[in-house]
């Protein structure tokens, strides 16, 4: 495998752009003909004036079986041009091009054999359905072509195929159709054209051909354009677009009313397809998805998969404008859309959700995924520097991190001149590919501030730590304030949202060193130390600090605890609510007689009912495994584990009492209503709680309810079960296999489920055996996911079993699956890499699991960068 890595600092512009190309796919049963032509002319964009020079026009292939390639120049003849073609090597050609030029047409006709792709990039076969994944460099994989994101051209797509399949897809506006006849005048084959009057780059192509069934509706624009909307599905699953489609108007709506962005072309296509290495794409006009996320009902989706399918049919519909009308000049930038689209995302979920538990959710995710990123061997800036392999750079931190980015300067411009920021950008870049720092010249311009400070945030790693302790004086408090990153002294800006809350619970008005009166401050922490002044207060008061996450750095107070249980109590903000918890039940790891203080706040909420259901369920959640993993230099996952799971029980059998009154409560005619997501969610949180302390009520009530009609709570009550006797866990299992044999999508959970088992005397060959049952399927990500990414991160004991069998199981999964799909090795192999702050030995021992994988010849680039790095 090729070892230099690409560096973000030897971009350069191209000399010659392809304005349009028409594509012509002929689709036969086992293999599929593309013949391409596309037409070049010299890029002024760039103000590039090397055109006195010789120049040359480089295209990407790979696994092209070439049947023709041809150039020619100014509309001369194609044979009569004498012209050099240069392979560079197996997946590049260079074509020079005489200095006097002004026109370069290149013609190439190509072999696929879509069946025989099992990357799931490029063009490949998912149940009969031909389907493409070109982000971002599968294009290439499809046709000759300078294959990236600062290629802009317009797109004209002939598709012909056989009359079996009744669907023809591509980008843009339907141009065209017709029926091709045999000689006898027979119907045989048939043909539709597309054309996509936007330029675009090479990475959101797509084509879609099957036989396939649709949900049709549409949406009238502000503007009064009536959109044509699409879903597509494998026969037999249209019944389940409903959700999606709804998901899609609000999305359509929301972006209208926030943003004043209205959608471009005349339809809009989803497609579901059972094959995707990821959730979902954004092809222009023509989004393929994941089929798990868009195929839901209540009797086969759980709340989560709704909420989920809502989350992302947006974020791909908002893609359309941060993405698609503005895309990026190179994959360094890729946070420039995908950081801001998350950010977009998280915006609207919460708007349609709730605002507080929304803020949750995204910290608990940014942690659990993102920081641990941020400290271990794959760690890098929201914008990377150099890559090997660009799949492996769609991080949580280029998203996750991303958004908390953009986050912050929202907050810190405000609303309104984040708008006009936004509108600039968008007046300014409509049709370009362009830089992050194009989007913050772009909302300087528009807001008329300075955010020079904020650019670090995009090159340095690590989350910082922040310090807060206080000096109190008669009526005032000193806040010293200190960050460090990396054991440097570093100077990120860092906004703090602080407000006080006096003895009887009210928020109280004061001053940051002598400013106006306010409930709540934003200091903006821009130095290495700082202090703060506040008063103006009354009384005695306790500051609650970093309200909403307003920053993404790990905080360290002097608070003690009754002062966060005094802010668990009355805080107004969820977040620090759901914080002063977590730092309590830290605590309790430490210092056991904290529980009884804990437990008795969650008694009174439980009882008194005055915070929302899913806050509360999120209150009755521990810290992760990775925030107990950080109270320790050195830590095991073995203790962790069993540290979590004792303070679980402990905390269940103090409130099992009202647990249990309160579970027999929710359950209740009302339970199953769609509006009632909060107590399901919380139902399901004290379930497993009771469970593992035996409860009979909460077994009772687990198994009684896994059986129901409502996939959430069948969900809840198996997974809960799966918390006590496996034995147990299995029969019940068993009786929802059974229901749903032949249901693909929810045959998933089943996996999922099976995977977190530990069964006596079976080790992790129990787990093994699953990937052998006739409804696992090798090729099937999200197959893959449920098995082998639910064992590594729920089944604690045995994939860190001291013989180390879970970790070889794990490496030699990764071996046979990186022959065929790269990026789903890539990214299964992570947990594996996870062992910062574990002991010599433990790292050890994942090191030779990792060594086992890496000694192997022909390893993926994808698969090769990140064990390196691991291992390095
Ligand atoms: N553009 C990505 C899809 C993608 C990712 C293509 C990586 C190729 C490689 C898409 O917009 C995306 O970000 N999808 C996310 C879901 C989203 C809600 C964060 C995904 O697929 O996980
Ligand atoms: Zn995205």
């Amino acid at each position: 495998m090729s070892v230099t890595p690409k560096k973000r600092e030897n971009y350069k512009p191209l000399l010659w752009t392809p304005i349009n190309i028409l594509l012509d796919f002929q689709i036969y049963k086992n293999y599929t003909f593309v013949t391409s032509n596309i037409l070049f002319e010299k890029n002024d964009q760039n103000n590039i004036k090397n055109f006195t020079l010789e120049s040359s026009i480089e295209l990407n292939g790979i696994d092209l079986e070439t049947i023709n390639l041809q150039v020619s120049l100014d509309n001369k003849p194609f044979y009569n041009i004498d012209i050099k073609i240069i392979f560079i090597n197996d997946e590049l050609i260079s074509i020079s091009i005489p200095k006097d030029a002004v026109q370069v047409r290149i013609l190439s006709k190509v072999k696929l054999y879509p069946s025989d792709n099992s990357s799931l990039e490029g063009l490949y076969e998912s149940n009969q359905m031909l389907c493409t994944q070109c982000e971002p460099e599968g294009f290439r994989k499809i046709t000759w072509f300078p294959d990236r994101p600062d290629c802009l051209s317009i797109f004209k797509v002939k598709i012909e195929a056989p009359l079996s399949f009744n669907t023809m897809l591509s980008n843009g506006n339907l141009i065209d159709e017709g029926i091709l006849k045999d000689c006898n005048d027979k119907p045989i084959r048939h043909f539709k054209i597309w054309n996509d009057p936007f330029p675009k780059p090479s990475y959101l192509f797509a084509l879609v051909v099957g036989n396939l069934e649709v949900t049709v509706s549409n949406f009238t624009t502000s503007s009064n354009k009536k959109i044509n909307l699409q879903i597509y599905t494998e026969i037999g699953n249209k019944h389940l677009t409903g959700h999606a489609m709804n998901s899609l108007k609000k999305a359509m709506d929301w972006d209208e009313r926030k943003y004043g962005l209205e959608y471009d072309l005349e339809c809009f296509m989803i497609v579901a397809v059972s094959h995707f290495n990821m959730g979902a794409m954004e092809n222009k006009g023509l989004n393929i998805f994941n089929s798990k996320f868009i195929l839901a009902d209540l009797n086969c989706a759980t709340d989560f998969d709704l909420q989920n399918i809502e989350a992302i049919v947006a974020h791909e519909y908002f893609h359309n404008w941060t993405g698609n009308r503005v895309t990026c000049r190179d994959w360094f930038q890729l946070t420039l859309k995908e950081g801001l689209t998350v950010f977009r995302d998280q915006e609207f979920s919460a708007e349609m959700n709730d605002i507080g538990v929304k803020r949750i959710e995204d910290v608990r995710l940014l942690r659990s995924i993102q920081f641990p990123e941020d400290a271990g061997s794959n760690k890098h800036p929201i914008r990377p520097d150099e890559y090997l392999e660009i799949n492996n750079f769609y991080t949580p931190t280029v998203y996750e991190k991303g958004a908390e980015v953009i986050r912050m300067i929202y907050n810190y411009l405000g609303e309104k001149l984040y708008r006009k920021g936004m509108d600039v950008y968008f007046d300014m870049f409509d049709g370009k590919a362009v830089t992050c720092e194009d989007f913050l010249k772009a909302l300087e311009l528009g807001s008329n501030l300075d955010l020079d400070l904020f650019k670090k945030w995009y090159t340095q790693v690590g989350t910082p730590k922040l310090n807060i302790t206080r000096v109190a004086h008669n009526d005032k408090i000193t806040l010293n304030l200190s960050q460090t990153i990396n054991e440097y002294k570093s100077c990120l800006p860092i906004p703090i949202a602080i407000s006080l809350i006096d003895k009887k619970g009210d928020l109280v008005q004061f001053s940051i060193n002598n400013l106006k009166l306010q409930y709540e401050h934003i200091f903006l922490l821009s130095k290495s130390n700082d202090k703060v002044e506040i008063s103006g207060h009354k009384d005695i008061v306790i500051p609650s600090l970093l309200r909403r996450f307003s920053a993404p750095v790990n905080i360290k107070t002097d608070l003690t605890i009754s002062e966060y249980l005094h802010i668990l109590r009355h805080d107004n903000d969820p977040f620090n609510k759901w914080e002063a918890i977590q730092n309590l039940y830290l605590s309790c790891v430490i210092n056991e007689e904290n529980i009884s203080s804990i437990t008795s706040i969650l008694n009174y909420f439980l009882s008194e009912k005055i915070i929302s259901s899913s806050l509360l369920a999120y209150l009755l959640e521990l810290p992760s495994k990775n925030a107990l993993e950080n109270l320790y230099n050195v830590s095991d996952p073995i203790d962790v584990y069993n540290t979590r799971r004792n303070l679980i029980k402990k905390i269940a059998l103090s409130l099992q009492n009202i647990f249990e009154k309160t579970v027999s409560r929710l359950i209740n005619d009302d339970i199953k209503r769609s509006n009632q997501m909060g107590k399901r969610l919380l139902l399901g949180k004290i379930l497993n709680y009771l469970v593992l302390i035996d409860s009979k009520i909460g077994i009772q009530l687990a198994e009684n309810i896994s059986v129901s009609d409502n996939m959430t709570l069948s969900s809840i009550g198996l997974k809960s079960l799966c918390q006590g006797d496996s034995k147990n866990s299995i029969k019940h299992l068993n009786n929802f296999y059974l229901k749903w044999e032949g249901n693909s999508l929810v045959l998933e959970k089943w996996f999922e489920m099976m995977s977190t088992l530990n069964v006596d005397g079976e080790g992790v060959n129990f787990i093994k055996k699953l990937l052998f049952h006739q409804a696992f399927d090798y090729k099937n990500p999200n197959k893959l996911r449920s098995v082998l990414g639910s064992f590594q991160r729920e089944n604690i004991l045995l994939f860190h079993a001291n013989d180390s069998s879970g970790y070889n199981f794990v490496s030699e999964q990764i071996i046979l699956i990186d022959l065929k799909n790269p990026q789903a090795a890539a990214r299964l192999i992570l947990p594996l890499t996870r062992f910062n702050n574990y002991s010599e030995l433990r790292k050890e021992k994942m090191k030779q699991a990792l060594h086992k994988i890496y000694k192997k010849n022909n390893l993926s680039s994808d698969l090769s960068e990140i064990i390196a790095k691991a291992l390095k």
